[in-house]
Parts: C-alpha cells; structure tokens; sequence
C-alpha cells in the first residue's frame, strides 16, 4: 500500500502510447453524435463489452473501427486533450506519443486536419498541464511499403514538429524487412526509430528493427526472451524497451498478470519501463498498469520500481537536461 502511494506520487515518462488507443466510449459516442455517424453498439456498455480481444488482430478490428468517429480537427484536439489531462493525473511529465497518418488519410482525413487538432492539445497541455509532448507517427506495417513512403513524403510539411517515426499495426507476417526503404529516408532525415516488435512476433522481428530499421527502442520487445543471444544484445546496448502489461493481458500475449514477464526482463538487465499502450481499450493508463503489475507480481520491490520510473526518462529521446527538471 506504501509502495502503491509511492508509486502513484512519482513523475513518471510514457513511451508508447497510442493517441488513438485513448479515445473512451463515452467520448466516441460523443463524437459520433456531433458527427452524425451511427455507431454499430446501442451504447457505452455495449461497446466496453466488445473489448473482449483473442489477440492483437480482433483488438485492431474495433480500434482502427472506433477511430471513423474522428472527422475534425476540433475531434483530434478534444481526445489528446482528454488524455493529457489523465496522464497529468498520473504524475506523467513527458509523453512521446504515436499516432497512425494512415488510419486516417485512408478515410479521406487530411493529414493536416489531424497535425491541427493534435498540435492544439499539445500547445494546451504544454501550457495548462506542464507536460512536455512530442509526437512520433506510426507507419501501419499491414500496408504496403509504397504506402509508408508516401506517407512519410506528406509528413515532411511538418518535420520540425515529429520526434521520430515508428512501426506498428498487424505484427504476423509483416516483418521489418518490408519497411527497410521508409527507415533508410526517415534517418537520413534525422528522425528518431523506434518499432513495434516482438509483441506477437518471432525473436527474428526484434533483430529486424534493429539490425535493418536501426530501431533505438523496441515497442513491447517481451517474446525477446526466447532467444538468449537477441536478450545479450539488448543488454549490452542497454535498448530500451517499452513493456505494456494491460495490453499483453488483454491481447493474450500473456494468460494473466502474476506471468508477466516483466520480472524476468528486469532481472536479465534489460532497459524496461511500463507503458499503456491503448489506454481506453486495455481497461488502464500507466498508474493502473504499475499498480497491477506491482500486485499481480510480489517478487517487484521498491527498488525495482524505482529502476522502471528511472528507465522511462532515461529512454525518452528528451535531453539530458530536460531529463534531470523532470525526475
Ligand atoms: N501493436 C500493434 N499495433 C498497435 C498496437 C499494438 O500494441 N496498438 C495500436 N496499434
Ligand atoms: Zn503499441
């Protein structure tokens, strides 16, 4: 109970985060009225009852769904806004969030309707709230690689405002490999890597960011563990890795918390730190994946959570400086 008090007074980074995965029901149902857009559930409860996921596949089905309500900047504005104002709550100080350019684009949203809105919260959480934000868009790795580079070339309008780009979507069968072009342009512009890898995916995926994105942190990373040489690799480089305890629960990438294998990554020395992942769909924002993980897994100590909450501002891409006001 100590260490839950402790743990929820204690300033803290997110490094994965979805601001799609943020938007609640009742603010979806809000949207869709004021968008006039029927939504296929009678209500929030019908809805929160169809967050039942089997893996990463049957969640991205309702989620890429859920975000169709989006249509205006003043939308993409007012669910940031909302996640801010929660992550404030959980004594966050610096949020490097993801967004999906396709998820939007694809149904015929301008790109600049949604840099608008989301840069509006981020001016008004800088300002209100005290965070310090920066953006990373996703590329949707079910996509083809023309479609990523594409995309990349409609975001250089607004290059001086994204910290790095990153990987994600359908893991099973889309290796990095497919995306080795995207990475190459997206460091020669000096933007920041980071992917999706090893959620659902081989070791193989894990070497792949690595060795061919040039991937400096690995989003979830977990299935790591089954190959020795790839946990010596990220040990020795220190990679950090962006574990998501709700969000491996509810896809089923683990049966329940007390197997998390958090203590393990810990143990093998790894850079690890709990993030939320999807928020509104994975049932938790980053206070209540530390205080499950800490109750579900009695082998964590104080220490243990200081090591986690020291790790979050030491993989931020955030300057030493900037570092040190926040911790
Ligand atoms: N994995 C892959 N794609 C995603 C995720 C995730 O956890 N969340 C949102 N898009
Ligand atoms: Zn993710």
């Amino acid at each position: 109970a100590q260490l839950s008090a402790l743990l929820a007074a204690a300033p803290k980074a997110e490094l994965h985060l979805h601001i799609e995965g943020t938007l609640e029901p009742e603010l979806m149902f809000a949207l869709a009225r004021r968008n006039s857009i029927t939504l296929p559930y009678p209500d929030v409860e019908a809805l929160r009852r169809a967050y039942d996921f089997s893996d990463l596949q049957s969640f991205l089905d309702l989620y890429y769904a859920g975000a169709g309500v989006l249509q205006t900047a003043q939308d993409f504005e007012d669910m940031a806004y909302a996640y801010f104002e929660r992550a404030a709550a959980d004594r966050i100080r610096r949020a490097e969030i993801f967004f999906d350019p396709q998820t939007h684009t694809h149904r015929g949203i301008a790109l600049a309707t949604v840099m608008a809105g989301l840069e509006a919260a981020i001016a008004r959480a800088e300002r209100e709230l005290g965070l310090s934000i920066a953006l990373i868009p996703c590329f949707l790795r079910h996509l083809s690689e023309e479609d990523a580079l594409q995309t990349l070339d409609a975001l250089l309008p607004y290059r001086e405002r994204l910290l790095g780009v990153g990987l994600d979507s359908g893991e099973r069968g889309n290796p990095p490999e497919k995306f080795a072009r995207v990475f190459e342009r997206a460091r020669a512009l000096g933007l920041r890597i980071v992917a999706h890898a090893g959620e659902e995916g081989p070791p193989a995926y894990i070497w792949g960011a690595l060795q061919t994105l040039g991937a400096e942190r690995i989003d979830h990373g977990v299935r790591c563990l089954e190959d020795p040489a790839l946990v010596e690799e990220l040990r020795r480089r220190q990679v950090p890795l962006t574990v998501c305890p709700l969000s491996n629960l509810r896809l089923c990438v683990v049966p329940d918390l007390a197997q998390h294998p958090l203590p393990a990554l810990l143990d093998a020395g790894l850079k690890v730190m709990l993030n939320s992942d999807d928020p509104a769909y994975f049932g938790g924002y980053l206070g209540a994946n530390l205080d499950q993980c800490f109750e579900a897994l009695p082998q964590l100590d104080a220490r243990h959570a200081y090591t986690l909450l020291r790790n979050s501002f030491e993989a931020s891409f955030a300057s030493p400086e900037q570092q040190a006001g926040w911790i």
